[in-house]
């Protein structure tokens, strides 16, 4: 059972800006050492910039895991998972947070400003947190993604 270590990044776009800086708060409350990646303000920005910056971070070892909120979600999660090693989940619901965690050993979690409040952001972002990768048949599924 392997738990997310405690190195988190965090990036969004402009559609994504203020849950960011929620799950900042959140993430810092919680005890995560935590790398904001900006932006610094919500301006129009591109997101694939960010989530490329992010994933780099997490595939060089500087952080754990990482966060990546867009309008919806779909775009961030299309830029990360171009990048091997890293496999981000789009989430929207807690069972699914748990889920990614025990069966795809996710490690980016993805979510969208404009499809989930921030009650529910909160707890999806606790529940992905806390849930650990199952291994054993789940890795022998993980290691068959890779092409
Ligand atoms: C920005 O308008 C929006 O396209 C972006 O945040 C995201 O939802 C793309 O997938």
């Amino acid at each position: 059972m392997t738990q997310l270590g405690s190195r988190v990044a965090v990036a969004s776009d402009h559609a994504g800006f203020h849950l960011k800086s929620s799950c900042v708060t959140w993430l810092k409350e919680s005890g995560y050492s935590v790398n904001d990646l900006g932006p610094s303000q919500p301006e129009r920005c591109d997101y694939p910039d960010f989530a490329h910056s992010l994933c780099q971070k997490i595939t060089n070892g500087e952080v754990d895991w990482g966060v990546l909120i867009c309008g919806t979600g779909i775009g961030m999660s299309m830029a990360a998972n171009k990048h091997p090693g890293i496999r981000a989940a789009l989430i929207t619901d807690p069972f699914c947070a748990a889920a990614t965690r025990e069966h795809n050993d996710a490690n980016v979690l993805c979510m969208g400003e404009r499809v989930v409040g921030s009650a529910l952001a909160k707890s999806i972002l606790d529940t992905f947190s806390q849930s650990r990768f199952e291994g054993g048949r789940h890795q022998t599924r993980i290691n068959k993604m890779d092409i």
